[in-house]
């Protein structure tokens, strides 16, 4: 389980997280939405020590990270498993190679074992034949589904994804998704996804924290999310054509 408490966080005299608290629990798939620019990422970042936040405490089950020293910082940060807006995949290096990255760099594992691991999780994104290839000789979608064997080869128990379906087509993107919810199952990570895909929002969304301007403005779940009364949530929800449809039928 993951437990943020007043998280605040500004760039030079702009405030992008004001006060941000929320619970992720553990084996379940946790969303972040909202509209662009509203702080997302930045959360994120923030929960996963990339930036420091300016005030707030960030619990990894019962580890305080906002204060612990730099042995445990250094051990949450090896049960970390990310995904990058974006991908952030190395162009040089093969499939096998970006996938094994982080067990370099964390582990001292023997080049057998990594090579074990990495193809167990390459075996489990149905990758098992990508290898040896370049980032640029893969589809968009294959390359999300690398960053996803990537963010899980040093078996995370928890599990940060920013934006997993951009750039991709509705039906790769639901195929994202059921891998990251899968996964997050299989593993009981604790997960933590960002998106403004209202269709993930739909279908993989256990828990929803709604963001708008630096506030978490809603939290719920998809069974509750079309009738929370709050028009700012309504706005994202229904600004899709498809959810906008299914309103006028509630
Ligand atoms: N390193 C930074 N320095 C200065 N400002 C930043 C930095 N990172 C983010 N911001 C600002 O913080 C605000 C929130 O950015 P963030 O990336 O969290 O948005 P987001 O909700 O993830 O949006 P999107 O859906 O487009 O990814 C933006 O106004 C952005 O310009
Ligand atoms: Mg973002």
């Amino acid at each position: 389980m993951i437990k943020i408490k007043d998280i605040h966080k500004s760039f030079a005299d702009k405030m992008v997280l004001e006060g941000v608290s929320g619970e992720f629990k553990k084996g379940t798939c946790n969303l972040i939405i909202g509209a662009s620019g509203t702080g997302k990422s930045v959360l994120l970042k923030c929960i996963v020590g990339l930036i420091p936040s300016d005030k707030g405490t960030i619990f990894y089950d019962l580890r305080n990270f906002s204060n612990a020293d730099h042995e445990i910082k250094a051990q949450i940060r090896r049960e970390i498993g990310m995904l990058f807006q974006g991908g952030a995949l190395f162009d040089s290096k093969t499939v096998e190679q970006n996938v094994m990255f982080p067990l370099d760099i964390l582990t001292k594992m023997p080049l057998g074992e990594k090579l074990d691991r990495v193809n167990f999780c390459l075996k489990r994104v149905g990758l098992e034949n990508a290898a040896k290839k370049m980032p640029s000789e893969i589809s968009g979608g294959m390359r999300k589904r690398v960053g996803i064997a990537r963010a899980i080869v040093n078996n995370p128990a928890y599990l940060f994804c920013d934006e997993p379906n951009s750039g991709l087509d509705p039906q790769t993107s639901i195929l994202i998704d059921e891998l990251i919810q899968d996964i997050t199952y299989e593993f009981n990570t604790t997960t933590i996804v960002v998106t403004h895909d209202m269709n993930s929002v739909m279908g993989i969304g256990d828990n929803i924290m709604f963001l708008y301007k630096g506030h978490k403005l809603w939290e719920g779940n998809k069974e509750n999310i079309t009738h929370s009364g709050i028009q700012e949530l309504d706005d994202f929800v229904f600004a899709n054509k498809v959810m906008s449809a299914l309103r006028d039928k509630l």
